[in-house]
């Protein structure tokens, strides 16, 4: 009898395990990350005050739950255990401190490393490590590690994310993966069960379009990524996710521009990970960041990456079908000027045969709402006519 308890007790508790990382990051995950703003400038005082503004400006309640910090925590070697250390000077009482504050106010806490032998910045790496971190990353209760691509030469990027995986996976506290090896090895095609979202790009950088060289790298401008990251929406889904990279809303573009930004990340299911300064953002950095109507598309459970439907003179029209057969609509202008549009619902039946969704206003009259005046605006009955302002989008959510 005694047995069969101790069965049933090691059954039920592999299973519950199992389900605690299969219910990791059922929507794209929300939070902030330090790199963006901040580099490897940052300390115990910046994630306090961090954590206390996402609380205060709405961050939290917007969705916003993982403070993230990137590269740079560490101090510069192991300790004679081989144990990561943080950096005595930025984090004086230690990671567990600093998550128990992030957690004390509702929120998840997450770290960086990296696969190569040292992070992009020349901290630690984790080659040879995986599992020892992994145990270290658990004791300190973080719940969100992105795991980076520098110094990996001769390094089999599957094997060593999966080892990674693996790891945390032994350490037992569901912890979301979040891989960073910038699209180099194809991860959407092996990485579904490896962790819950994966780079796609090469970093980002606060411009619109285009490429910016800093000697020998260079950074993507918003509708780069865009262009890169369009055509593996088949891979994406509920905990896995294509991740265009962090957002740079608030970082210098136009408000227009943020606007646009932040609008495509979410038409693209992609997980909205802020990097700016939330201490000091403006009124509407802020408005843009937490706009709950164009999150929920974002965040939408049918968990379907959006699509381009047309592009034709700068004028680019994308479709993300959600739960109830509702759907959300992007018209966005790349181009330097403004752009008029006439758009007639009927002649423009919208199939999205990946997913198998359909919106078709020939056969069914849509509610329109736009999302960000968050005001009714007709029905598909109506040819849409409306004028885009350069660099700038109109979101409508249509619904039965
Ligand atoms: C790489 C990543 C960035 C950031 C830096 C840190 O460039 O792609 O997102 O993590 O490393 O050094």
């Amino acid at each position: 009898m005694k047995k069969i308890f101790f069965i049933l007790a090691v059954f039920c508790s592999i299973n519950s395990f199992a389900q605690k990382f299969d219910t990791l990051a059922l929507t794209p995950p929300m939070g902030w990350n330090s790199w963006n703003t901040f580099q490897t400038n940052i300390s115990e005082k910046l994630v306090m005050e961090t954590a206390d503004m996402m609380v205060s400006s709405g961050m939290k309640d917007a969705g916003y739950i993982y403070l993230v910090l990137d590269d740079g925590w560490m101090a510069m070697e192991r300790d004679d255990k081989g144990n990561l250390v943080p950096d005595p000077k930025k984090f004086p009482h230690g990671m567990k401190a600093v998550a128990d504050y992030v957690h004390s106010k509702g929120l998840k806490f997450g770290l960086y490393n990296c696969a190569g032998t040292k992070t992009c910045a020349g901290y630690p790496g984790t080659r040879g490590y995986e599992y020892q971190d992994a145990r270290f990353y658990a004791s300190v209760e973080i719940d969100y590690l992105k795991f980076d691509w520098c110094n990996t030469d001769g390094i089999n990027a599957k094997e060593a994310y999966t080892t990674m995986s693996k790891g945390l996976k032994v350490a037992g506290r569901p912890i979301i993966f979040s891989l960073c090896e910038w699209g180099n090895n194809k991860p959407w095609e092996w990485a579904t069960n490896v962790g819950q979202l994966w780079r796609t790009t090469g970093d980002i950088n606060n411009i619109f379009d285009g490429i910016k060289t800093y000697g020998t790298w260079h950074a993507n401008g918003v509708m780069t990524i865009v262009d890169l990251n369009a055509g593996l929406r088949k891979y994406a889904g509920p905990g896995h996710w294509n991740d265009p990279d962090m957002l740079e809303v608030g970082n210098g573009m136009k408000e227009s521009e943020d606007r646009t930004h932040f609008s495509i990340w979410c038409m693209m299911a992609a997980p909205l990970i802020a990097g700016n300064d939330i201490r000091k953002m403006s009124k509407e950095t802020n408005s843009i960041l937490t706009n709950k109507n164009i999150i929920a598309i974002d965040q939408d459970e049918l968990g379907v990456q959006g699509f381009r439907y047309s592009d034709k003179d700068s004028l680019q029209i994308w479709c993300k079908p959600l739960r109830n057969g509702e759907w959300a609509v992007c018209f966005l202008n790349r181009g330097a000027t403004a752009q008029n549009i006439s758009f007639d619902w009927k002649n423009n039946v919208m199939a999205d045969t990946a997913f198998k969704e359909m919106l078709n206003a020939s056969s069914t009259t849509y509610k329109i709402r736009n999302v960000w005046t968050d005001k009714p605006s007709g029905t598909t009955d109506v040819p849409l006519k409306s004028v885009i302002e350069p660099h700038d989008v109109l979101v409508l959510k249509l619904g039965k």
